[in-house]
């Protein structure tokens, strides 16, 4: 693992931006798990910045978000889908054919959970995966208990992860209670993965699933076994990690 602790937000969300930019520049038609939440944003911002400055170009670049939520009409403020049309599909020459989401309204969620891990291996596999963590330890919306065996599924989201987006759904009785996720498995097998973190609000989390046992209890702790793991946090989120 390699661990790089940073200043700020600021320098965090430049260096993640930064590596995704090399990785498109040494093999131009790079696949990427890319995730949303408040930490990515300004990464895509850096990003967006690079592909206007002309640094980075997105035109043989394949994406896969890692989740989206289910029952949620697309064009849903709080779509995943959204997120990423507002903060970088919409701001990048990202090709539509090249950018996957799963779909948040389909009447057989099983079936559209194996299209989706079969369009990643038609696509040659996920050359870069981007994560965030959750303030439970989730990765993407893997919860804990999620089998490390898992693939593309249906995840029942927790009462703590539906709690935290209560607020921007306006109450918690709007939050889905269900999304489709690419599964730990299908994280593992990324030939490399890139872990954000930043506040002191992931500052013990982040500890346990870096310096504790591997444990379902704490799904983020399944990267310790990853052979290609960068993980990129802030000062406030590095809190109690030691060196590795
Ligand atoms: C959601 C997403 C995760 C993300 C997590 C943390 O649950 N499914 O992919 O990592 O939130 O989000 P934030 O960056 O806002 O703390």
């Amino acid at each position: 693992m390699q661990l790089v602790i940073v200043q700020d937000y600021e320098e965090l969300s430049l260096r993640a931006a930064r590596m995704v930019a090399r990785q498109i520049l040494l093999k131009p038609h790079t696949v990427l798990a890319l995730p949303t939440g408040d930490t990515p944003t300004g990464m895509y911002q850096a990003l967006v910045q690079f592909y206007q400055q002309g640094f980075v170009d997105f035109s043989q670049v394949i994406t896969f978000n890692l989740d989206e939520y289910l029952d949620l009409p697309p064009n849903h403020p709080q779509s995943f889908a959204s997120y990423m049309q507002k903060h970088f599909w919409g701001k990048v020459n990202l090709r539509p054919e090249n950018i996957h989401i799963p779909s948040s309204q389909v009447n057989d969620p099983g079936r559209e959970c194996a299209r989706y891990e079969m369009l990643i291996r038609k696509a040659g596999g996920i050359d870069l995966a981007v994560l965030g963590i959750g303030k439970n330890g989730h990765i993407a919306f893997n919860e804990p208990g999620t089998s490390w065996n898992s693939l593309t599924h249906v995840a029942e989201l927790s009462s703590e992860t539906r709690e935290c987006e209560a607020a921007a759904f306006g109450g918690l009785e709007r939050v889905p209670k269900r999304a489709i996720t690419m599964g730990i498995k299908t994280i593992m097998q990324a030939r490399a993965i890139l872990l954000l973190a930043s506040g002191a609000e992931k500052a013990e989390i982040l500890a346990q699933a870096l310096h504790g046992s591997v444990s379902i209890h704490v799904p983020a702790s399944i990267l310790q076994l990853h052979p290609n793991l960068t993980v990129m946090v802030d000062k406030a989120a590095a809190r109690f990690l030691h060196s590795v």
